[in-house]
């Protein structure tokens, strides 16, 4: 197979947070900015990595090396560890020349790693002419990620990075990967979905998302079930009479809750009534904060600026501890939305936040 050109989206999450390493609901969808690479097959076991987004020049890496806890702990640890998790699982990626190029900000809460991981997965599946299909290639992507990297995320941004289809948001059931292509045109509607990055730099290899996700097996196990998803929402009071740490309730109501409302958006959805999922987002939004306790001063700013200034819905998306919210407007509300979130952030002294429209697009592709 000749050397090329493939790209990999970043995400937002419509709805479904911290639900995916409980066997839940996501429904994410691509944004248009994607991580670029240029690749060339080199048979000789080495990895030769650039990115034109980082000072400094290549990196080169043999990949025999490879291995968990090696890494240098800086933007290569992603696609070194995709090498490491194909090699690993007995595919022969013996080495490549990969140049990067990426639009997706990064530490935004926008899967910057998750484009980064499956642009270079699907390159190298074209380039060793591996036949691996598209969620193979995000697991091991995750793979990378959670034992390579040392991050405990789940399987929502590598999937929606892969399997994410222009005009539609991803409905995955995290438990047996099935996928659903939800449309979600919101230009044909009138209205427009808001990505606010406050800025505020989130890593998700730094403790506190680890201990949402152990604080969730706590509660699975003390409910003898495999996962929180086994907790159906019209058993969630008597679930939770049985819990004694408060801690541990509030991160079983919020994915308890979270699910729920995955399954409600879907349904207005289907039935055409889309401006009636802005509440649903609102209220996905403080369950973050006040139950899972995943939000900060700046993502409440942008939600409760935008609601005041009209906006028909809006939530933190993404891991949180900062990183992105995303504002569902009516179109011609957004400039009025737009100017009180700058204005908001201006008062309280905040870094100018990045606000941009997203629509949902394409999912990985070879480019040339
Ligand atoms: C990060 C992780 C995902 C998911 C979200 C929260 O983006 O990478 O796996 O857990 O946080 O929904």
């Amino acid at each position: 197979m000749s050397d090329g050109v493939w790209a990999a989206p970043g995400r937002v999450n419509l709805i479904g947070e911290h639900t995916d390493y409980n066997d839940g609901f996501v429904m994410p969808f691509a944004l248009p900015h994607t991580t670029v690479v240029t690749a060339a097959r080199r048979d000789d076991g080495v990895l030769r990595l650039h990115s034109a987004n980082v000072e400094g020049g290549a990196v080169e890496l043999r990949v025999g090396d490879l291995a968990p806890g090696r890494g240098a702990g800086g933007w290569t640890d992603y696609p070194a560890g995709v090498v490491w998790a194909l090699r690993e699982a007995g595919h022969p990626a013996a080495g490549a020349d990969l140049h990067y190029e990426s639009t997706v900000p990064t530490g935004a809460g926008l899967s910057s790693s998750a484009a980064l991981e499956v642009v270079t997965a699907l390159a190298l599946n074209d380039l060793y002419e591996l036949g691996l299909e598209r969620c193979r290639m995000a697991r091991l992507c995750r793979r990378a990620e959670n034992v390579y990297v040392g991050a405990p995320t789940g399987i929502m941004d590598q999937t929606a990075s892969a399997c994410c289809t222009d005009g539609h948001a991803l409905h995955l059931d995290t438990r047996d990967l099935s996928q659903r292509q939800i449309p979600f045109d919101l230009a044909a509607l009138g209205l427009e979905l808001l990505v606010v990055d406050t800025r505020v730099k989130h890593a998700h290899s730094d403790g506190e998302y680890g201990k949402r996700r152990a604080g969730c097996e706590a509660g699975a196990a003390a409910l003898g079930v495999p996962a929180l998803r086994d907790v159906p929402y019209e058993g969630l009071a008597r679930a939770l009479d049985r819990l004694d740490d408060p801690e541990v309730r509030g991160l079983v109501r919020h994915v308890v809750t979270e699910n729920h409302r995955v399954e409600r958006v879907i349904g207005l959805l289907e039935a055409g009534e889309v401006r009636a999922i802005g509440p649903v987002l609102t209220e996905g939004h403080a369950s973050l904060r006040d139950d899972f306790r995943v939000s900060c001063p700046e993502l409440d700013l942008v939600v409760d600026t935008a609601l005041a200034a009209g906006a028909l819905g809006a939530r933190m998306t993404g891991g949180g501890f900062g990183g992105s919210a995303i504002v569902l407007t009516d179109a011609p509300t957004t400039p009025t939305v737009t100017k009180s979130v700058l204005e908001a952030f201006a008062s309280a002294g905040h870094a100018e936040p990045r606000i941009f429209p997203a629509t949902p697009s394409r999912g990985a592709t070879r480019v040339s």
